[in-house]
Formats: structure tokens, sequence, C-alpha cells
């Protein structure tokens, strides 16, 4: 066993449990001027209303922005930024998703901060400045974004991290009672994008015991809950495990990285457009099917804390034991999905192996993918052949 030094760290107050939301009145002065980010999904299931009101009970004036899409650009970032140094904001809340809660993090951190977004983007420039008082309130159990330091935006076609301690919520309230009336087929992909996370983090090369403590616990809560939760979207016990999960495989992702899942799922965002929750879940067996041989005890462990004996398989069949584990929990979910939909064909797989073997994310994933390889997996998901058997090789 190798021993060596960890550092865990996160700034972000974390709040959590049914009810949590009315938090927001004590942590806010009535002296604040909230920018209120979301978008027209979380409007439309009324939930801004529900936060407005609160703000409103407390006499704080607020401005309510919802122009976020799947995949927020950096033109949107721009634009929202105009509108929060326009209404002159002091606090941030982000509410949603990981599109409108990725966006509200990075202008928290550009409104007190000269410089152009991409700067900070694609020139490595650090956040010299804190930003304003940002509160992330997550609405979907899946993208752990209340709890990173970084905000994902779409840029020449690139989904590409702005990253640093100013991107960190201050506070997170996570509440699953805002999560109830998310819909099957939306609790069913980003719970297994909060699956990936756990994942990937775990057998990521930057994993410690502390992170790998996280991204199981993450994983034996979603392999019992996340079908619950997809079954009956009322069902609060299972809404709130799911969102424990979410929470704490974003903690274990933020300290420990990504890697091929995320690494594949980011030309489907940046070329075609499809959500990120839905890439991850589609691309999860796949990836996990390429590292097994790299990290076949940690896929065994994974294989065990989704319920799987793996007392009497040798070793190969046990990392196996998992990646049949995860195609078994996706094909409960009964996710439908055609990327053709999205304009994905075979003639863009080329291109799309090389986007994802260049991301950074690759970088920490146990077992290092060509782009031709990267390539062969997209055509497998293309082609639908099974994970289980699917066997990259060169
Ligand atoms: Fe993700």
């Amino acid at each position: 066993m190798v021993l060596r030094k960890q550092k865990f760290s996160v700034p972000t107050q974390i709040h959590f449990g049914p009810g949590v939301l009315e938090n927001l009145k004590d942590l806010i002065s009535h002296t604040e001027k909230v920018f209120l980010v979301s978008d027209a999904g979380v409007e439309k299931a009324g939930i801004t209303e529900k936060v407005a009101a609160l703000l409103e009970e407390r006499g704080v004036q607020h401005c309510l922005y919802t122009n976020i899409t799947p995949n927020p650009t950096a033109a949107q970032v721009k634009e929202a930024h105009r509108e929060l140094k326009a209404f002159g904001a002091s606090t941030v809340i982000s509410l949603g998703g990981g599109s409108p809660l990725d966006v509200g993090k990075v202008l928290a951190a550009l409104a007190t901060n000269e410089g152009k977004l991409e700067e900070y983007q694609w020139e490595g420039r650090p956040f010299e400045n804190p930003p304003l008082l940002s509160i992330a309130i997550p609405t979907t159990a899946g993208t752990g974004s209340e709890v990173t330091g970084m905000s994902v935006i779409i840029d020449r076609n690139v989904k590409r991290a702005v990253l640093g301690p100013a991107i960190y919520p201050r506070v997170a309230l996570v509440d699953p009672e805002l999560m109830v009336t998310l819909p099957a087929d939306l609790t069913a992909s980003t719970g297994l994008d909060a699956l990936s996370h756990a994942v990937e983090a775990y057998v990521g090369k930057n994993s410690s015991p502390i992170t790998d403590a996280l991204a199981l616990e993450a994983i034996g809560l979603l392999g019992r809950y996340l079908w619950r939760a997809v079954a009956d979207g009322q069902d609060l016990k299972a809404r709130d495990r799911v969102a424990l999960a979410s929470t704490l495989a974003g903690l274990a992702m933020d300290q420990a990285g990504l890697g091929i899942v995320h690494s594949l799922a980011g030309p489907l965002g940046g070329f075609f457009d499809v959500p990120h929750g839905l890439s991850n879940a589609i691309l999860l067996p796949y990836g996990m099917r390429f590292n097994a041989m790299a990290a076949p005890e940690k896929y065994a462990r994974i294989a065990r804390a989704l319920g799987v004996d793996t007392r009497d398989l040798e070793r190969w069949h046990g990392a196996i034991a998992a990646v049949e584990a995860v195609v078994c929990l996706v094909k409960e979910m009964s996710l439908t999905w055609d990327l053709k939909e999205y304009g994905v064909t075979g003639d863009r797989v080329e291109e799309m192996g090389r986007a994802a073997a260049e991301m950074r994310l690759m970088l920490n994933n146990p077992r290092q993918a060509t782009a031709k390889q990267c390539e062969q997996i997209f055509m497998s998901v293309l082609e639908r052949r099974d994970p289980s058997f699917e066997d990259i090789t060169d």
C-alpha cells in the first residue's frame, strides 16, 4: 500500500434535508440585492416562485434571470453578466440543475473581478477577488455542482470548465422537497450522472481514502434508491437519499476529478447539445467497461456497493460484475434515447474521438485512451452494442 499525503478542502457550507430551503431567510440580509439565476423549466415547475416568495417575505430586492439552456454557453454567461451588473446585484442565487448552477457560480466570480470570461476559461487567469455571496440550490440530484469549484461552459464548441476557489458557492441548500416534481426521465439521467461522478472519482488517479469513502457511499445509495425515485417521484425518502448521494458524489468529484465518461460526454454536449445527464447515463457503462482492466479491485468494490456478491468471483469477473450491475440499473430506469435525434452519426465519430481524447479530464482516467479507442466507444454506443462485452483494445 502506498502511503501519500492527502488534502480535502471545500469552502461551501452545506445545508441538507427536506425543508432547508427555508434557511434562505436567515442567510440573506434585507439589504442584499439578489440576482436569481434559473431556467424556464424550473420556473414552470413553480420553484422560482417559491424562492422569490421567501425573498419577498424577507424584504429582499431580486431580479429573476431564466435565459439559460442545457449546456450553457459563454454567450449566455456574458448576457447574464450584463443583466447582473445593470441590476447591481450583491448576491447570486443559482437555482436549478447543473446549467443554472454553473452559470450562477461563474457570474458571482465575474461580478467582482475585472476581465473577460475567456481569460478565466481559456488563459488560466485566476480570480483575484472573492465572489459575491453565492448560494446554490439544486433542483435535480445529479450534477453536484452545489459543492464544486468548477463551472462548465461551452465555448468554441468545447465544454470547458472555469476553475478556482472563487467558483465554489458559499452555501449549498440541498432540499429534496424541491426535487419531487422532477420527471422520471430527468430523475434517471441526472441520477446516473451522479453515479458517473462517484464511479469516476473512485477509480480516478487522484482518488484518496477520503474521496473513496464519499464515492462508495454515493454508489451504494444510488444503487438502492435511484430506481425508487424514478418509479415514484413523490417518494421523499428516495429523493432524500438520491440527493445526498449526488452531493457526496459532487464532493468526491471536486477533489478527485473525473475521467473517460465525462471526456466522452464533452463532444456529445459541445458538438450536438446532448444534455449532460443523458450523455453520461448513456456512456457510463461503456466507460466503465473500458476502465475495468485498469482497476479491477476497485471495480469489484463498486459491484459490492451495488449489491452484487463477488465473494466467489475471480478478480476479473468481479470487475465486470460492476459493469453488468450498472447496465442493469440503466435498463431498470427505462431510459429511452436516440443519439441520431441530436444529429450524432457514424461519420462524426472520428472527430468526436479526437475531441474526447484531448479533454483535460482524461489525464485523471486510470487507463489512457487514444482518439481511436474513443472513436470505437462512440461506434459501440451508436450501434447499441452491449457494453459488458465491448473489449476496446486498440
Ligand atoms: Fe457530470
